[in-house]
C-alpha cells in the first residue's frame, strides 16, 4: 500500500481536509509573516525600503487578506468539511468538488496575493480584491456550499449538529455578504467602482465589515469551539439549549450593529445609535457560547494541566470573552470619541484576531492532523506546549502595548490649552507612540515562531511510523 492510500480513510473524504489544514499553517505562516513586517514598519519606516510594492499602504492589505481569507479561511473549510463529515455520519457528496473547492481557494489566494503589492484594489476593507477575483471567489463558494449542504442533506443521522448550524450560517452570511459589498461598474481588468456612492457606500461597506467579523471570525469559528472543544475535553456541550440559543440571539442581532463602525459620520443619528444598542446587546449572546464553551470542561478541569491542545482551545474563549466585551464598551458613541482612529482599535481586533480566532484554529489543527495522517499522537506534546506559551505571552504583548498606545493618542489628541490651541502636535503622538510599536514587533514575532515551531512539529508527525504510538494520545 502506497503512503497516500494508506492515508485515506474508508467512510470520510480525508484528502482535501488534510490539503486545508496543512495549508491554515502555511498562511499562517506567511501573513503573520507580513503582520510582522509591516508592524516594524509602523516603528521604523525605513523598512518600506522605498519600493511601491513594499510598501505599507500595499502589505497592510494583503496582511489582513492572508491572515483573514487565506490562514483563517483554510481553517474553516479544513475544520467544516472535517465535522460536517463526523457529525452527519456522511462522505462529503463529491470528492471533485472537494478539489474545486481546495485548488479554487487557492487561486484566490494566489491573485490577492499578486494583485495587492501590484496596487490594484477596490478600495473596500476586507473586500479589497478586484472584479475577476470577486467572481472566482463567488464560484468556490457556491461550491463550498453545495458540498456542505449536500452532505447535510445526505446525513445518516437525525439531528443536525450545532457546530454545522454555526458553518451553514456563515456559509449562507457570506455569500450574503460577498455579493452585495462587491457590486461594482468595472472600467478595465484590475479596476471597478462601486455600484453605492457616499453614505450608502459607507454603510453599504460597514454593513459587510462588520458582518465579515460576525460571521467570517466569529460565526465559523463557534462551530470550530463547539465541535473540537467538547471532543478535546472528552465532555458533552455544558449546555446544548443554551448553544441553540446562543446561535438565534447572535444570528438575529450581529446584522444591525455595524454603524458602530461609522459613529459621528455622515450616516443619519439615528443609524449610529440603532448599531451602538444593537453592540451592546451583542454581549449577552457572545457571553452566552463563551460561558457555555468553558462550562463544557465541567469535571474535566484537571485536564488543562496535562493537555496544551485543550489550553489553546480554553484560552482562545477567554480571549473571545474579552474581545466581545470590549467591543460592546468601543461601540458607545462617547466611548468610540476616544478609541476611534487610535491603536486601541488595532488592539480590539488582535485580541480576537491572534487571542481567539488564531488560537482556536491552531488547536483544532495540533486535534486533526495525527487523525488526518494516520498517527496516535502529534509528534511533540512539549513543542505544543512552548507553542501555547508564546501565541499567549505574544498576544498579551501586542495587545497590551497597542491599548496603551491607543488611550495615549486617543488623550493627546483631544488635550487642548486654554487658549483652545492643541496641547500636542499629531507628530508628537507618534513619536511617543514608538515605544508600543517596537513591543508590537517583539509581541508578534514570539507569536509568528510559535507558528514555525507548529510547522516543524507537523512536519515531524506526518514523517512519524505510522504504528507509533504513545502515551500522551493528542488525537
Ligand atoms: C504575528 C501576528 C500579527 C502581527 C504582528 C500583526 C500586525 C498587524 C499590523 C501592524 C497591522 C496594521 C495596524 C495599523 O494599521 O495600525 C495589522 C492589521 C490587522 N490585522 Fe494583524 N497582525 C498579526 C496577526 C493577525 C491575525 C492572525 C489576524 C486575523 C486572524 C489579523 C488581522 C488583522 C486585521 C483585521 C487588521 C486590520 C485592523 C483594522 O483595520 O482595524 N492579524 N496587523
Ligand atoms: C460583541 C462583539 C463585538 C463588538 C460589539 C465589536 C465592536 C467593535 C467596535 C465598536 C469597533 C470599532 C469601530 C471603529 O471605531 O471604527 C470594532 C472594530 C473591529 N472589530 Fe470588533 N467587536 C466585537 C467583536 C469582535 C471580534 C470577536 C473580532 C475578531 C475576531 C472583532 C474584530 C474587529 C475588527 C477587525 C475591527 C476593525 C474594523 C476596521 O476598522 O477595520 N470584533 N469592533
Amino acid at each position: 500500500m502506497t503512503q497516500h492510500a494508506s492515508l485515506e480513510h474508508p467512510a470520510y473524504n480525508y484528502q482535501v481536509v488534510r490539503q486545508f489544514a496543512v495549508m491554515t499553517v502555511v498562511w499562517g505562516i506567511v501573513g503573520m509573516l507580513v503582520g510582522v513586517l509591516i508592524a516594524a514598519q509602523l516603528a521604523w519606516p525605513a523598512l518600506n525600503f522605498d519600493l511601491p510594492w513594499l510598501h505599507f499602504g500595499r502589505l497592510r492589505p494583503l496582511h489582513t487578506n492572508a491572515v483573514i481569507f487565506a490562514f483563517g479561511g483554510c481553517a474553516l473549510f479544513a475544520t467544516s468539511l472535517y465535522v460536517v463529515q463526523r457529525t452527519c455520519q456522511a462522505r462529503l457528496i463529491s470528492d471533485a468538488l472537494a478539489q474545486i473547492v481546495f485548488w479554487g481557494w487557492q487561486l484566490v489566494i494566489l491573485a490577492a496575493a499578486i494583485s495587492l503589492p501590484m496596487g490594484w484594489t477596490s478600495g473596500k476593507e476586507y473586500a479589497e480584491l478586484e472584479w475577476p477575483i470577486d467572481i472566482l471567489i463567488t464560484i468556490v463558494w457556491v461550491s463550498y456550499a453545495i458540498l456542505f449542504f449536500g452532505t447535510i442533506m445526505k446525513r445518516k443521522t437525525s439531528h443536525i449538529y450545532v457546530a454545522n448550524w454555526f458553518f451553514g450560517a456563515f456559509i449562507i452570511t457570506v455569500a450574503v455578504l460577498h455579493l452585495v459589498n462587491s457590486a461594482a461598474m468595472p472600467v478595465s481588468l484590475t479596476k471597478s467602482y462601486s455600484a453605492y456612492a457616499g453614505t450608502i457606500d459607507a454603510m453599504v461597506q460597514w454593513w459587510y465589515g462588520h458582518n465579515a467579523v460576525g460571521f467570517f471570525l466569529t460565526a465559523g469559528f463557534l462551530g470550530i469551539m463547539y465541535y473540537f472543544v467538547p471532543k478535546q475535553a472528552e465532555r458533552p456541550v455544558y449546555s446544548y439549549r443554551l448553544s441553540i440559543v446562543h446561535f438565534w440571539a447572535l444570528i438575529a442581532i450581529y446584522m444591525w450593529a455595524g454603524p458602530h463602525h461609522l459613529h459621528y459620520t455622515a450616516l443619519p443619528d439615528w443609524a449610529q445609535s440603532l448599531g451602538m444598542v444593537m453592540s451592546l446587546m451583542l454581549l449577552a449572546p457572545s457571553w452566552g457560547g463563551m460561558i457555555n464553551g468553558i462550562m463544557t470542561l465541567s469535571g474535566a478541569w484537571h485536564k488543562l494541566r496535562s493537555d496544551p491542545i485543550l489550553r489553546f482551545l480554553v484560552v482562545s474563549l477567554s480571549f473571545y470573552g474579552m474581545s466581545t466585551f470590549e467591543g460592546p464598551m468601543m461601540s458607545i458613541k462617547t466611548v468610540n470619541a476616544l478609541s476611534h482612529y487610535t491603536d486601541w482599535t488595532i488592539g480590539h481586533v488582535h485580541s480576537g484576531a491572534l487571542g481567539w480566532v488564531a488560537m482556536v484554529s491552531i488547536g483544532a489543527i495540533y486535534h486533526l492532523i495525527p487523525i488526518l495522517f494516520g498517527k496516535a499522537r502529534m509528534y511533540s506534546l512539549d513543542m505544543i506546549n512552548a507553542h501555547f506559551w508564546m501565541s499567549t505571552i505574544g498576544t498579551v504583548l501586542y495587545i497590551a502595548s497597542m491599548w496603551v498606545n491607543g488611550l495615549m493618542q486617543g488623550l493627546m489628541w483631544r488635550a487642548y490649552n486654554a487658549d483652545g490651541t492643541l496641547t500636542y502636535s499629531f507628530a508628537e503622538s507618534v513619536a511617543a507612540s514608538y515605544p508600543g510599536y517596537v513591543v508590537r514587533v517583539i509581541g508578534g514575532a514570539i507569536f509568528f515562531a510559535g507558528m514555525l515551531l507548529m510547522a516543524w512539529n507537523i512536519w515531524k508527525t506526518a514523517k512519524m511510523p505510522a504504528a507509533q504510538s504513545g502515551k500522551e494520545v493528542a488525537a
